[in-house]
C-alpha cells in the first residue's frame, strides 16, 4: 500500500475530471493544432528544456499517456475520480529515470484499481519522460510566466507569511538574509521547490538541494524496527540508510513489513498546493526584502 503510505500525497489538492471519450481530450488552451491533446499541450517547451527531457520522447509520451492513462489519472495527470494525482505523487517526484515508476507501469496495481497496462519498455520510458516534465512544470509554474518575479505586494506577502509560514520559519531566524543568498528568481524556485527540482532546475536553487531528508521506519513482523534515511522505495522493496551509515534493504509484500515515512517537507509542500498565484507573488516579494 505504497499510495497510502506515501505521505498523503494523494489527498492533496483538487482533482480534475477524468477524460472519457476521445473528443474529451481536447481541453481548453489547445494551441498546437486541432488534434493536440491536453497532455501534449501540458508540456511547455520551457519545461521540457528545463527538465532536460528529450522532446521527442515527451511528445510520444504525451500521446501514450492520453491513450492509456488519462481516463483514470486525468488529462494532465492531476488525478481523476479514484486515481491519484501523479504530478504530486511522491513516487513520481522521487523517480529517477523510471526506477520507481516503471515497475508500476509494468505490472499495474490490479488489486488497487490499476490494471496492468500493456506497454513496451520504450513506451514506458516515454511516459516517464512526459511525467517528469509535468512535475518539473508544477514546481516552476509561475517562473515561466513572469520574467520579473517580484511583481507582488510585500506587505500582503508578509501577512500571508506570518499566518501560514511563521510556525516553521522566521524572518530573523532560518530565513534571515535569504535574499542575499539567492536572486529573486532562484529564491522563488527555492521556496516553491525546496528539494531543488529533481527533474532538473536552474540557478542557485537547483544547486542547493534541501537538507530535509525523507526518513522511514521499517517494522518487521518480529517487532524489530529499523529507521534511517529513505534510500529507495517501490512496491517490492524498501531501503534505508541507518544513522551509522549501514544500508538496509527489505523485501515488501503488501503491508509487510510495516513502513512509516516521514517527510519534513510534507507540511511545506501541502501548503504550496493551496497557494494562489497572487499569494506566490506576494510571498516572493516579501522574501526578497529579507536581506
Ligand atoms: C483504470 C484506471 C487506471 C489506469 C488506466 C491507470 N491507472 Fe495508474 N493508478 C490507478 C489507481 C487506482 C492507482 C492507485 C493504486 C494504489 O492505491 O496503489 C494508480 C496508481 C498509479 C501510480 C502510483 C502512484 C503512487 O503515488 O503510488 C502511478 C505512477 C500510475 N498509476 C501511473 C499510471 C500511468 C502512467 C498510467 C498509464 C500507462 C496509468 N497509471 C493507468 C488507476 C489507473
Ligand atoms: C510545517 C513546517 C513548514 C511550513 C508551514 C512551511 N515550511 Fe518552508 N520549509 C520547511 C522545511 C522543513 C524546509 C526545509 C529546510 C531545509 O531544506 O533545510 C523548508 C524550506 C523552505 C525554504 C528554503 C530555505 C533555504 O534556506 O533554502 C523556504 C524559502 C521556505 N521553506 C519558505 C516557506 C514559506 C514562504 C512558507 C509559507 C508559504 C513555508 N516555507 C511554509 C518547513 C515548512
Amino acid at each position: 500500500m505504497i499510495a497510502a503510505l506515501l505521505i498523503g500525497a494523494l489527498q492533496l489538492m483538487g482533482q480534475e475530471p477524468a477524460v472519457t471519450g476521445a473528443g474529451a481530450t481536447r481541453g481548453p488552451g489547445v494551441t498546437r493544432g486541432a488534434g493536440a491533446s491536453a497532455a501534449e499541450t501540458a508540456a511547455s517547451a520551457a519545461a521540457i528544456a528545463g527538465s532536460k527531457q528529450d522532446p521527442a520522447a515527451v511528445a510520444r509520451g504525451a500521446k501514450l499517456y492520453t491513450q492509456h492513462c488519462a481516463g483514470c489519472h486525468g488529462a494532465t495527470a492531476k488525478g481523476g475520480p479514484g486515481a491519484p494525482d501523479l504530478v504530486r505523487s511522491l513516487l513520481v517526484l522521487d523517480d529517477e529515470k523510471g526506477i520507481l515508476i516503471a515497475p508500476v507501469l509494468r505490472e499495474g496495481r490490479p488489486d488497487k484499481g490499476m490494471p496492468k497496462p500493456n506497454l513496451t519498455e520504450p513506451q514506458i520510458a516515454d511516459i516517464v519522460a512526459w511525467l517528469h516534465v509535468q512535475t518539473y512544470q508544477a514546481g516552476h509554474r509561475v517562473t515561466y510566466e513572469f520574467k520579473d518575479v517580484v511583481t507582488g505586494n510585500a506587505k500582503k506577502g508578509e501577512e500571508y507569511f506570518n499566518a501560514n509560514c511563521g510556525s516553521c520559519h522566521s524572518p530573523t531566524g532560518d530565513l534571515a538574509g535569504i535574499a542575499k543568498r539567492y536572486d529573486p528568481f532562484s529564491l522563488q524556485g527555492r521556496w516553491l521547490q525546496p528539494r531543488g527540482g529533481r527533474g532538473g532546475g536552474r540557478g542557485a536553487a537547483a544547486k542547493a538541494p534541501s537538507k530535509a531528508e525523507i526518513t522511514a521506519t521499517v517494522t518487521l513482523p518480529n517487532g524489530q524496527s529499523v529507521s534511517g534515511k529513505l534510500e529507495h522505495i517501490d512496491d517490492f522493496n524498501i531501503a534505508v540508510r541507518e544513522p551509522n551509515g549501514e544500508y538496509r534493504s527489505f523485501d515488501r509484500e503488501g503491508d509487510t513489513p510495516k513502513v512509516e515515512i516521514h517527510d519534513p517537507l510534507k507540511a511545506h509542500n501541502e501548503l504550496l498546493h493551496k497557494l494562489t498565484d497572487a499569494d506566490i507573488h506576494n510571498v516572493t516579494a516579501y522574501l526578497v526584502t529579507l536581506k
